[in-house]
């Protein structure tokens, strides 16, 4: 359905996995990465503090505290600076990395990410890939929400270099319908995950794991036992179709695309970073007080509910349409509230003119 590269498919020497959430895909990730550069000898030693690991500025969280929790630690993430699109820079990598080896650090591992959560930013994972490939260091793609829209083939731009990678995640239990939890984990070389993650007990032993006859998922993710999620995906797909998927995720876009214009029109508001999707950042022109005043007032309200972020050090609301049942009715009203309350705001200013009182 995503036209994911044939690598990560089973019948070749990838495969996938359904785990929880895309903080522990990418842990995953983050482990095979670092046990493939130690040749398994983190597993069994320990890690030597020598290990560094890469992400962008704008890279979700749960990168951080994969690092954390892998023991890589936190002063061994590389936090690279992303160009005005907020995506990361491909040349900024390279060379943090050549300085990483010169000072006799090992870098093992890169997290790129299409579609940022603060800004839907797309990192390009071509020219990313193409460093990681001739480094040796394993490239995780983190697609938590953005990776739905290649259900679409005119979005599948998105997924430019992806060939390159290690491993890739997406979520369909934020724009696919699905309810949470549900992340969809692939890796091109499933030996080094189970390598990383498999302990054999004596009570775990059995015949149908011996002849090779089943794929032990515990292998693959960090807990032992699993839930059934492949079974409401399933459905969900069922039910909408290919198609029905396809025509979800255009309204979406489209919807948001539209709320954009809106944006663009109204001279009190600003587009603070063009959406390439579904996600529109922007901000009211007079600061972070009237921001803050909108966001506070629009949320109590219960009338919608939106959250906020900071780019290039500004206040900025974000409105992310991804749930099934959004239409335009409902876009439109939130506009409404959100020009409604930055009236408000204006009018109980000290400053406010008495048109604007009235
Ligand atoms: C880009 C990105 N990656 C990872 C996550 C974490 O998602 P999860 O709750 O599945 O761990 C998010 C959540 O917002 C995200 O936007």
């Amino acid at each position: 359905m995503l036209s994911l590269p044939e690598k990560f498919l089973s019948a070749n020497a990838g495969g996938g996995v359904i785990q929880d959430t895309a903080s522990s895909a990418s842990l995953c990730a983050l482990l095979a990465a670092r046990e493939r550069v130690t040749n398994f000898a983190s597993n069994r030693h320990g890690c030597n503090g020598k290990l560094v690991a890469y992400t962008s500025t704008q890279a979700h969280s749960s990168i951080e505290k994969d690092v954390q929790i892998a023991g890589i630690g936190r002063d061994n993430l590389r936090f690279i600076e992303v160009d005005e699109k907020f995506a990361m820079r491909p040349d900024a990598l390279a060379t943090q990395i050549d300085r990483d080896r010169k000072a006799g650090r090992v870098p093992c591992f890169v997290s790129a990410t299409v579609g940022t959560t603060s800004s839907n930013a797309i990192d390009p994972v071509r020219e990313i890939g193409e460093i990681c490939r001739e480094q040796g260091i394993w490239l995780h793609v983190d697609a938590a929400m953005s990776g739905t829209a290649a259900v679409c083939p005119e979005f599948r731009w998105i997924h430019d270099g992806l060939e390159f990678a290690d491993s890739y995640c997406f979520n369909p239990h934020k724009w696919m319908f699905t309810n949470f939890d549900c992340d969809c984990f692939y890796v091109a070389d499933r030996a080094a995950l189970i390598k990383t993650l498999s302990v054999l007990p004596e009570y775990l032993r059995n015949k149908a794991t011996e002849s090779g006859a089943v794929i032990d998922y515990r292998d693959w993710h960090i807990p032992l036992g699993r839930r059934f999620r492949a079974l409401k995906l399933w459905f969900v797909i069922r039910h909408y179709g290919v198609n029905g998927l396809r025509y979800h995720v255009r309204q979406h876009v489209q919807l948001a695309q539209q709320f954009a214009s809106w944006v663009d029109a109204d001279p009190d508001f600003e587009i603070a970073a063009r959406a390439p999707l579904n996600l529109v950042c922007f901000r009211h022109r007079a600061g972070d007080d009237v921001n803050q005043a909108i966001l506070d007032r629009v949320n109590q309200s219960g009338d919608l509910f939106f959250t906020h972020t900071r780019l290039n050090d500004r206040l900025t609301l974000r409105l992310c349409v991804g749930q099934t049942r959004t239409e335009l009715r409902h876009v439109e009203r939130a506009w409404a509230r959100i020009r409604e309350e930055a009236h408000r705001w204006r009018v109980s200013e000290p400053g406010a003119t008495a048109a604007e009182l009235k």
